[in-house]
């Protein structure tokens, strides 16, 4: 998760690749920590507890408490005088390794202690323009109902010849290009690619392609870099979860003028118009089999290589499917397909995880609130006072204040359900 839309007050509740995970701020040692979500003593989820005045994470249950190791350090029923219980290795929760890298939290998915220190050896893949300060970044975090064999994609709608290639296909991923674009796949989750500037200029990012020859578009294009990034977390099957963003070295003005949640609306647009498409897709493999994917798609146009390569890649080292933790799943099962609204529901595969949303979400409600108070209370006041106690002029005024405060009530609930709950997207309005 990106650590902007983590709460360090309390412990968050994950699931990546089959393993429910519970994240959580250890103030003691300024970082965050991964542990498995069941507590060590009756399996109770540890994501459902609090972090107690210690900064320790206390299960909600029967107040067990861990430090940031997962070492217990109290169990409030032992008896001071008896045995010390608290230390058996079994009190133990099991801390995942993590680290925190781009601004974003990643845990290596084996607790046994021979991978203690792996986050010194394997590092997460590094994007430079993420990490340099003349970049400002925009973050999205978004819960998919398809699989990540079915996001890991790059696609664009249209009919537009895309000279692609893949090179360097190998088991850390592969490399592309296309016009003045190039992406990188980062096995396993990882996608960046950098952007074609007349392509920037198109999605109004602030970038200004100058009139003229290739040559001047290349040279801004040194100047003025931008750089998509894609995490693709597996989550479970037939579920994902997607981080995405860009970092960019010009137009940050509008990154910092515009709050995130009024991109998140935009942007959730474009991931509403590809899901049912994509979840129908991934049903649709699945029947034939992951494995007979090139028989039942016809690919034979170069603008669909990356898909092709990224089939190739997962087909050749990951034997087509996903090694789900703890072997919970078997990889080809998925949920049986929600109804529409729940397919694309924004409130629980997004609002409630991103700080902005939530933020905006629970601001516009109170204030459709207040506007409905407003409105009462002008009729309230009209309705109420003597014919000749106000002026007709003033009369008007408060029924008019009524009358503008209840349909403006009325838009902004409108509003709010249509970008915070659900918006349908129907490609033959679009
Ligand atoms: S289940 Fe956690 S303290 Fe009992």
């Amino acid at each position: 998760m990106p650590v902007c839309d983590l709460d360090k007050r309390v412990p968050h509740g994950k699931k990546v690749l089959g393993i429910d995970i519970v994240v959580w701020w250890d103030k003691n040692e300024s970082s965050w920590k991964v542990f498995d979500d069941a507590c060590p003593h009756r399996l109770a989820p540890l994501s459902d507890g609090r972090i107690d005045k210690l900064g320790r994470l206390q299960c909600a249950y029967h107040g067990w408490c861990f430090n940031g190791s997962g070492d217990c350090k109290l169990i409030p029923q032992a008896p001071l005088d008896g045995p010390q219980v608290h230390t058996f290795k079994k009190a133990c929760a099991r801390a995942y390794p993590s680290v925190v890298q781009h601004e974003m939290v990643w845990f290596w998915p084996n607790t046994d202690p021979e991978y203690k220190d792996i986050i010194t050896k394997k590092k997460p893949p590094f994007i430079p323009e993420m990490d340099d300060p003349l970049f400002s970044k925009f973050w999205i975090n978004r819960d998919i109902p398809y699989g990540y064999v079915n996001i890991l994609k790059v696609d664009r709608e249209g009919g537009k010849p895309l000279d692609i290639v893949v090179e360097q296909l190998d088991i850390n991923g592969f490399f592309g290009k296309y016009l003045l674009d190039s992406g990188k796949f980062v096995a396993p989750c990882t996608y960046y690619n950098y952007v074609d500037p007349l392509l920037a200029s198109k999605f109004d990012f602030g970038y200004a392609p100058p009139a003229g020859t290739d040559h001047k578009i290349k040279k801004l294009a040194e100047q003025q870099r931008m750089v998509f990034f894609f995490f693709c977390v597996p989550v479970s099957p037939g579920n994902s979860r997607l981080i995405w963003g860009f970092a960019k070295n010009f137009g940050s003005w509008i990154d910092n003028i515009i709050p995130r949640w009024i991109l998140h609306i935009k942007v959730n647009i474009v991931v509403d118009s590809d899901l049912h498409l994509l979840h129908i897709e991934e049903q649709k493999i699945m029947e034939v089999g992951p494995a007979n994917w090139h028989k039942a798609c016809f690919v034979p146009t170069k603008s669909d290589a990356f898909v092709v390569g990224f089939r190739r890649w997962l087909n050749k080292y990951s034997d087509g499917q996903i090694n789900w933790g703890a072997g919970k799943f078997s990889s080809g099962t998925l949920p049986p397909a929600p109804p529409r609204q729940q397919l694309m529901d924004r409130y629980w595969s997004h609002v409630v995880n991103c700080r902005s949303c939530s933020c905006a979400y629970k601001s516009l409600n109170a204030l459709e609130v207040v506007l409905q108070v407003v409105s009462i209370v002008s009729i309230g006041i009209a309705a109420a006072t003597k014919q000749n106690a106000i002026s007709a002029t003033a009369r008007t005024a408060m029924v008019s204040m009524a009358v503008i405060g209840f349909a403006a009530s009325r838009w902004l609930a409108h509003f709010i359900y249509k970008n915070f709950h659900y918006h349908d997207y129907d490609h033959t309005l679009h």
